[in-house]
């Protein structure tokens, strides 16, 4: 599923990007660009992040 439309960056790319380390918002938004445009999907990339690094 889409998280920034934006970017075309899925929950599946932040996962992926959490378990290789990013911890915070602004390592997605160097790492992929989450959140660099508009910036709606602030929210919902961070709830992914938290859930992905809570379970490892
Ligand atoms: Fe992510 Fe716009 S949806 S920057």
């Amino acid at each position: 599923m889409y998280v920034c439309l934006c970017n075309g960056i899925t929950d599946g790319h932040i996962r992926e990007a959490a378990m290789n380390g990013c911890d915070s918002l602004r390592d997605l938004r160097r790492e992929l660009g989450v959140g660099s445009q508009c910036a709606k999907c602030a929210r919902h990339a961070r709830q992914v992040l938290r859930d992905t690094r809570s379970a490892v």
